[in-house]
């Protein structure tokens, strides 16, 4: 797709922005069906702030403490800038009701399970406590339950015996760099 009439994108993050990196690579290739008009941050120290401003992405790290104002602003700049895509990557804040219901676009967020096991938190921790012989990662389009909205790809990663959830973690956040652009591709084909 010429990069005119690329859907736009805003990508939301908290930290290193990993998935920010990939979805931005796989953003300037011809196959890509969106492209990364925006990069919000919860944490205004977020690593992935220097890469988004590194590639003069206009980026934004915005305090959620104010979540209501702060959601109607950034609902105002997304309507205003035809921005018709969310991709929450590495982001650790919970959207509102109220903005996932208002945002007219789609939202979708990377997940490090195999949903719908281990929402929330601490994810590799518990498939390995579990003993789990499988755990992965899994995109999903964000509705008003917390990692529950319809689930568009996901990536089975075998867990090892001597996996920790840091080595873990590192595997599935791999297979995570892959899945995303993969799960656009779906999601626009
Ligand atoms: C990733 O494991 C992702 O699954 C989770 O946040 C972690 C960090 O992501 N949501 P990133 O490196 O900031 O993209």
């Amino acid at each position: 797709m010429i990069g005119t009439n690329k859907i736009k994108a805003a990508v939301f993050i908290s930290g290193t922005g990993s998935n920010l990196k990939a979805l931005y690579k796989f953003s300037l290739t011809k196959k890509s069906p969106i492209k990364i008009d925006l990069v919000i941050s919860s944490d205004k120290n977020a690593k992935g702030l220097l890469f988004s401003k590194k590639k003069k992405i206009i980026s934004k790290a915005l305090n959620f403490k104010k979540k209501k104002t702060i959601e109607n602003k950034i609902l105002k700049y997304l309507e205003k800038n035809n921005v018709r895509l969310i991709c929450l990557a590495g982001f650790m804040k919970i959207l509102s009701k109220n903005f996932i219901k208002k945002f007219k676009g789609e939202i979708v967020n990377i997940h490090p399970s195999l949903l719908p096991k281990y929402k929330g938190l601490n994810t590799h921790q518990r498939a390995i406590d579990n003993k789990d012989k499988f755990s992965g990662c899994t995109i999903h389009y964000v509705n008003q339950k917390l990692d529950s909205g319809k689930i568009i790809l996901q990536k089975r990663v075998k867990i090892l015996k001597l996996d920790t959830s840091k080595s873990l973690a590192k595997r599935i956040l791999k297979e995570e760099h892959k899945l995303f652009p993969k799960a656009i591709l779906k999601m626009y084909s």
